[in-house]
């Protein structure tokens, strides 16, 4: 399956991405990840994406379009895969239609997760993130690490992310309704969209996106 998740700052979409990507058995892209992976192994695309990140602004999109389509092709991705953060905005959006023409292959769905801004702000002012390459992620409240600052998959160490301060919050909220909220109607246009609310556990936000995601592939018939 070939599927886009979309949702504002803190809606749990990485958290979701994880756990779907592993039942559906495609990989989990995230550019969010991708670019923080450049930023810790200092690399020329990691010192410009930083500068962006900590503002709360986009990425520009020639860099972010190249790095997502570099990592579309990998063969990994070949049969499938779960795109988490990408397309952000229209032209995003725009340019992965046309990869999807030319390599003749198809979107299944775009999966909308929903949260109240309240909600999504106590997730992030609360999130801890483990520095592995896998980025497992924690909540001081709502998913506690059994030993604080350590993580419980890997033994990682648990930091904060530079971005999720609440003025760059603030700002990354602003630029997810201007600019990441119009590609829900462009995929609403194309029949591709089903969006679920991500409020509740996680394993039952879990079952509710798998059931949208089987509900849209009956449809897509
Ligand atoms: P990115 O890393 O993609 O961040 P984001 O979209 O702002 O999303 P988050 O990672 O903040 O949240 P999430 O929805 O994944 O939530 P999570 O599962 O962690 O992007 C960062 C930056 O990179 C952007 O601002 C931009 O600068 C740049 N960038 C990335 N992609 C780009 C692109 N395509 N173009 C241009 N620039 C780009 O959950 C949050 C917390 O809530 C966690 O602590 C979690 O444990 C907890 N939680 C999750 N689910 C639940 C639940 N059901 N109940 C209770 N707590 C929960
Ligand atoms: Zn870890």
């Amino acid at each position: 399956m070939r599927i886009v998740l979309v949702g504002p700052p803190g809606a749990g979409k990485g958290t979701q991405a994880i756990r779907l990507a592993g039942k559906l058995s495609v990989p989990h892209i995230s550019t969010g990840d991708l670019f923080r992976a450049n930023i810790s192994r200092r690399t020329e695309l990691g010192k410009l994406a930083k500068v962006c990140m900590d503002a709360g602004t986009l990425v520009p999109d020639e860099l972010t379009i190249a790095m997502a389509k570099d990592r579309m092709r990998q063969p990994d991705a070949e049969n499938g895969f779960l795109l988490d953060g990408f397309p952000r905005n229209v032209s995003q959006a725009e340019a992965l239609d046309e990869l999807l023409r030319a390599e003749a292959i198809k979107l299944d769905a775009v999966l909308g997760l929903e949260a109240p801004e309240g909600e999504v702000i106590k997730r992030i002012a609360g999130r801890r993130v483990c520095r592995s390459r896998s980025a497992h992620v924690f909540h001081v409240a709502y998913r506690p690490p059994k030993k604080q600052g350590v993580c419980d998959v890997c033994g990682g160490e648990l930091y904060q992310r530079d971005d999720d301060s609440e003025e760059t919050v603030r700002k990354r909220l602003a630029v997810y309704h201007t600019q990441t909220e119009p590609i829900i109607e462009y995929y609403k246009a194309r029949g591709l969209a089903v969006t679920i609310s991500s409020l509740g556990p996680v394993d039952e936000v879990t079952r509710r996106a798998l059931e949208a995601l089987k509900r849209r592939e009956g449809d897509g018939r």
